[in-house]
């Protein structure tokens, strides 16, 4: 065969098709899975820094080492039960809030954060010291302007006192609504207060800065140049502290005592 023919150079090309789709494929199985471990380390990394127990300085030794502190547990939603219908090391939030069998539709009417459907079932994770809880983790999530942002809120055993606000992956754009990142947002929430007394969720991001005024620790300060980012986060959190999310949870454990 010469090396100018027709069919030579269809067998080449097509010799090389196949060892590129070889190795392509060799590479998605080899780095899929260090992938997936990578991305569940990130999302340990997020819910302890949101707790405190790591900043960002953390190595991977530290975020294993923080993480034996937590524990995970699974909840039912609906009644605010803890469940065992689904195991918390396989349960994925993203591919259950997908899964007909695990999901429910959310009314228009109280899809306050945006997301239509979610899971019937959440993780939480609680962090323990010498036996005793101090603080509770949720995982939240809603639209922000441009994307779904999923994010993990830390609150102290009194069930209304922000410890730590984290989100852990998002879209929205870098300088503007992105700097839900930013570290001295981030700093403004531990000791903000989620719920009154009555468990009403009163959190609320304000167009500018905080004022002196009574209601000073239900409020944060939005984002400047990103309101609608901002209403994303509040919108977010009522709907995820509200009837449909996790106050049945938390009341359960707070009223039983679980805490303490
Ligand atoms: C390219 C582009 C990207 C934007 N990204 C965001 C964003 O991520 N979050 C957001 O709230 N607003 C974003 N905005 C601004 C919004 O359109 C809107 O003006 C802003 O939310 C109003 O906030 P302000 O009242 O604080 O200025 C973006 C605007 C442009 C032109």
């Amino acid at each position: 065969m010469s090396n100018n023919s027709i069919k030579k150079t269809l067998l080449v090309s097509l010799l090389l098709c196949l060892v590129c789709s070889i190795m392509v494929s060799i590479s998605v199985v080899v780095l899929g899975e260090k992938q997936a471990e990578n991305k569940a380390l990130d999302v340990r990394r997020n819910l302890l820094m949101a707790t405190g127990l790591i900043d960002v300085s953390a190595t991977k030794d530290d975020v294993v080492e923080a993480y034996k502190k937590i524990e995970m547990k699974m909840v039912d939603l609906e009644t605010g039960e803890f469940t065992e219908v689904i195991d918390p090391y396989k349960y994925d939030l993203k591919k259950s809030r997908k899964d007909p069998k695990e999901n429910m539709l959310i009314e228009p009417s109280d899809d306050i954060a945006n997301i239509k459907f979610r899971s019937k079932y959440s993780s939480v994770y609680f962090v323990k010291d010498n036996g005793f809880t101090t603080q509770v983790v949720l995982p939240v999530y809603g639209k922000g302007l441009w994307s779904t942002m999923f994010g993990f809120l830390s609150l102290a055993p009194d069930l209304k006192t922000v410890k730590g606000f984290q989100f852990f992956e998002h879209g929205e754009t870098p300088g503007l609504g992105g700097e839900v990142d930013n570290p001295d947002w981030k700093k403004i929430w531990p000791g903000k207060h989620v719920y009154d007394d009555q468990f009403n969720t009163k959190i609320d991001v304000v167009k500018g800065k905080v004022t002196e005024n009574p209601h000073k620790d239900f409020q944060v300060d939005g984002l400047s140049g990103a309101t609608l980012t901002s209403n994303g986060v509040e919108n977010l959190l009522h709907y995820w502290l509200g009837q449909h999310g996790y106050l049945k949870f938390l009341k359960n454990i707070k009223t039983r005592g679980y805490l303490k």
